[in-house]
């Protein structure tokens, strides 16, 4: 045999072992890779970024059904409402409004409808120190007898601030207290946390939770 055809001989052994080793790796023929697991998205509670409550700030702001804010289609102003008090002294809900939750402190402390809501006018509210402001602009009648957090709020390490970073460019805002936390009921609630991420392998997603992971 001449160098040529040794030459071609080899050359055409290892196109035809390169082929049939495609060939073989197309149908899998050794070992069948585990097909990873499809990753299902986030649940959108998780990546929706609106507050816990809408406030009635947010409410008229956004156009929506603001009749219970309308205090005046069944009070008469200038006409003070009467409260009851149980034997231990906590305000009885009024007959107008038993769906209110009043849980305002840890021994109830805040329970008083006019601690914040204007005797005479009952569609403004009105601090201690008898300023009367709009429902809308709660923030400043928390700020009344919740000093320190509101200073936190103002500072922007309490609450929430969007906006621009620097403020030469554009503004900033806040969302209000009430857009967090109810009024009658502030306690925030507990939420659920946010699914952790995803492992690619259910195998390891396995040994993670064994390890007590998420
Ligand atoms: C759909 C009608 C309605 C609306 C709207 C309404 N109320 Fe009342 N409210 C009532 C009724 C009824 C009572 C019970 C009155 C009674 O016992 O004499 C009441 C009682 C009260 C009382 C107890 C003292 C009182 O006047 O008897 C307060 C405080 C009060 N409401 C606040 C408010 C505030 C603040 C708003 C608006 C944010 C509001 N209400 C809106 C119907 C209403
Ligand atoms: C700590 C202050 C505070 C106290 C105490 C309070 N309120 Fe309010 N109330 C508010 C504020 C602020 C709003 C506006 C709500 C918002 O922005 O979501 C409001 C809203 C309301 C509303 C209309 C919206 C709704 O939740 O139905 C009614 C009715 C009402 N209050 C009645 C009462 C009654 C009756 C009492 C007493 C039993 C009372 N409030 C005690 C601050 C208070
Ligand atoms: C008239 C005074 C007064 C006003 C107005 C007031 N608070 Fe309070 N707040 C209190 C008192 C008193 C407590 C109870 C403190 C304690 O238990 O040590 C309290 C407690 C709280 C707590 C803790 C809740 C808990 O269960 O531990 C939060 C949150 C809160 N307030 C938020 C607000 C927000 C938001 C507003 C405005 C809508 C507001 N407060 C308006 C007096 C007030
Ligand atoms: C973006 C949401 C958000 C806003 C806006 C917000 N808070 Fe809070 N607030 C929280 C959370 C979350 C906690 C912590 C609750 C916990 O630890 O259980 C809290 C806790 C509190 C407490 C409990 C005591 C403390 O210091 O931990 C008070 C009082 C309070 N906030 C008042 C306010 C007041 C007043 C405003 C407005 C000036 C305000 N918050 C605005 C989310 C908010």
């Amino acid at each position: 045999m001449n160098v040529d055809a040794k030459t071609t001989l080899v050359l055409a052994g290892l196109t035809a072992l390169f082929l049939a080793l495609s060939s073989s790796f197309r149908a899998s023929l050794w070992g069948n890779p585990e097909p990873l697991p499809v990753l299902p998205l986030v649940d959108a509670v998780f990546t929706n970024t609106a507050t816990v409550r809408v406030s009635a700030a947010e409410l008229i702001r956004s156009g929506g059904d603001t009749s219970n804010l309308e205090c005046n289609t069944c009070h008469e102003e200038n006409k003070p409402g009467k409260l009851e008090f149980d034997a231990k002294e906590q305000v009885v809900l009024p007959a107008g409004h038993p769906d209110l939750v009043m849980q305002h402190g840890r021994k109830n402390r805040n329970e008083n409808c006019y601690n914040c809501h204007d005797e005479a006018n009952h569609a403004l509210l009105r601090t201690r120190d008898g300023h009367k402001l709009k429902l809308e602009e709660s923030t400043l009648l928390c700020a009344s007898c919740h000093g320190p957090n509101y200073r936190d709020w103002e500072a922007g390490i309490h609450g929430r601030t969007s906006g621009h970073w620097n403020r030469q460019i554009g503004p900033i805002s806040r969302k209000g207290c009430a857009d967090c936390h109810n009024p009658h009921a502030p306690a925030f609630p507990s939420l659920k946390p946010a699914p952790g991420p995803h492992a690619l392998h259910a195998r390891s997603a396995e040994t993670h939770e064994a390890k007590g992971g998420h």
